[in-house]
């Protein structure tokens, strides 16, 4: 169990992986960026791991071109002087249990608890767990910090937990999806179970359906190869989507500890309704982008991007409707897309609210519209409702408009910065806080429900559809919405 002492304990960071992706793009900067906000304990030491030559000299230098190409703003020497001071690196070849006897020299457990961040592919979890057993360097305070993917399907995903929990207890492994450090996922907590008009209007007797969308902007970028394995349902769907919607579907916990919100969170991911054969063809799109236009620039489609391999099929896209079974939420379909090399950058829930019975304003509009609630996650962080109003006028009719009530985060809160999910994670893990991880059980249900739905693409050899890079996805998106007489919002 966490304790109020350890909450405070500084760390060895230890990330396997050190010179890879992840680290340099996103680890790395959430660091500087925990640093320059003074969330760093003074004796909290980074140890960066990885099989190349390099030495701390040559690493730091690495982190300041990582630094200098994503941080997005202007390095702060001052702040680096601090931060680069804590930085070093160990050359290990991962597979040989011998080379972790180096922990017991550069970590010291008695002074700084050890976290292990796992950012290499899953194939070594194996070996650093291994390694890590056999140099006798963890204690009941270490902790591991683990990356998806954590599977590639239900049977991959507990192979690679049990080979963790052979070494980990599991209140010391952190398994992260950064969506769950975005200050707009958290704030759905406070918007649901902070707010009574919300606690109370908040199911099926109030809201005719949700959508949430993920569309990226980016494409492979380079890692066409992981990517063409995994494709959009395994690599964003069955996590980030998954966990929006537990936030956005789950009953009020009890409290706010980790444990109480995974029961609830577990609860809405085994209602899921299984997707079968039969019925995979209406309730799910796959689509693949071909060569198109964003923001005026040309874009290669899938096929055309650097090594790729022109026949294949993986989708780039993916929309489902999902339904969950259960009282709350009993005849409400969830609508769920994203895609890579979309029209915008956009992650946002939208809460469609049911239309009222009866219409005393048909001299504005035949149909009134509904309300509707819309989350923007990311980018312009802020909540919307969209509500109708009297024009403001003496004619003899009353005139409605369709108006919003709008909060921006930066507007509002603008002494507050919006940090990053990987910079509110990395601290929550280093000061053994578990609430916003997953848990085993969340990750193997969640397989569960995707697995129904990869074996049933099969079974029905589910086709892959075209769509223009720069657009909202495959027209058959359009049209699986229509069906139900509903759109996306746009
Ligand atoms: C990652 C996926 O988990 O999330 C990537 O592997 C995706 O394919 C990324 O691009 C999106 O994250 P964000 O924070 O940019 O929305």
């Amino acid at each position: 169990m966490t304790t109020q002492k350890e909450l405070f304990t500084p760390c060895d960071l230890v990330i396997y992986g050190g010179l890879g992706d992840l680290s340099r793009r996103k680890l790395i900067i959430s660091l500087y960026r925990l640093e320059n906000g003074q969330f760093l304990e003074a004796d909290t030491r980074i140890i960066a791991v990885d099989r190349l030559s390099e030495n701390t000299e040559s690493f730091i230098k690495i982190a300041y071109k990582s630094l200098q190409e994503f941080l997005g703003t202007p390095i702060d020497e001052q702040i680096w002087k601090k931060f680069s001071a804590r930085l070093s690196y160990q050359q290990m070849d991962l597979t040989k249990a011998e080379q972790y006897r180096i922990f017991n020299d550069i970590t010291d457990s008695s002074k700084r608890v050890m976290v292990n961040y796992f950012a290499v592919a899953p194939f070594l979890f194996q070996h650093i767990c291994q390694g890590l057993k056999h140099s006798d360097v963890l204690t009941d305070t270490s902790r591991m910090v683990m990356e998806k993917p954590i599977g590639y399907d239900l049977a991959s995903s507990k192979e690679i937990n049990d080979v963790v929990a052979s070494v980990f207890n599991d209140d010391q492994v952190y398994r992260i999806d950064h969506y769950l450090g975005k200050e707009t996922v958290l704030n759905l907590l406070a918007l649901r179970f902070a707010n009574s008009i919300f606690t109370t209007n908040w199911d099926h007797n109030t809201i005719d359906s949700v959508q949430i969308t993920v569309a990226e902007e980016v494409g492979i970028e380079g890692r066409w190869e992981y990517f063409d394995q995994t494709g959009q349902l395994r690599d964003m769907m069955q996590n980030h989507l998954l966990q929006i919607l537990t936030f956005v579907a789950m009953e009020p916990p009890v409290n706010l500890k980790a444990q109480s919100i995974h029961n609830e969170k577990i609860k809405v991911l085994a209602a899921l309704r299984p997707i079968t054969a039969e019925n995979v063809h209406e309730k799910t799109v796959r689509g693949q982008y071909i060569k198109g236009t964003q923001k005026g620039q040309k874009v290669p489609g899938y096929l055309e991007e650097q090594g790729a391999n022109t026949s294949s099929t993986t989708e780039s896209f993916v929309a489902i409707r999902v339904d969950i079974d259960n009282w709350r939420w009993a005849g409400v379909p969830f609508y769920l897309r994203t895609g890579k090399c979309m029209k915008y950058k956009r992650t946002e829930i939208v809460i469609n609210f049911k239309q009222l019975p009866h219409n005393i304003f048909t001299e504005s509009f035949k149909n009134l519209p509904a309300n509707k609630l819309i989350i923007h996650l990311q980018p312009n962080e802020g909540v919307e409702i969209q509500m109708l109003n009297k024009v403001p006028g003496i004619d003899e009719n009353i005139k409605l408009q369709k108006t919003k009530l709008d909060l921006s985060f930066s507007e509002t809160f603008k002494n507050s910065r919006i940090f990053g999910g990987y910079e509110k994670l990395i601290l929550e893990a280093m000061r053994g806080n578990p609430t916003l991880f997953i848990s085993r059980d969340e990750i193997e249900q969640a397989w569960t429900w995707i697995d129904s739905i990869q074996d049933a693409w099969e079974v029905t050899q589910e086709e892959t559809k075209g769509y223009p890079a720069g657009s909202w996805g495959p027209v058959a998106s359009v049209a699986m919405l229509a069906r139900d007489g509903r759109e996306w919002e746009e």
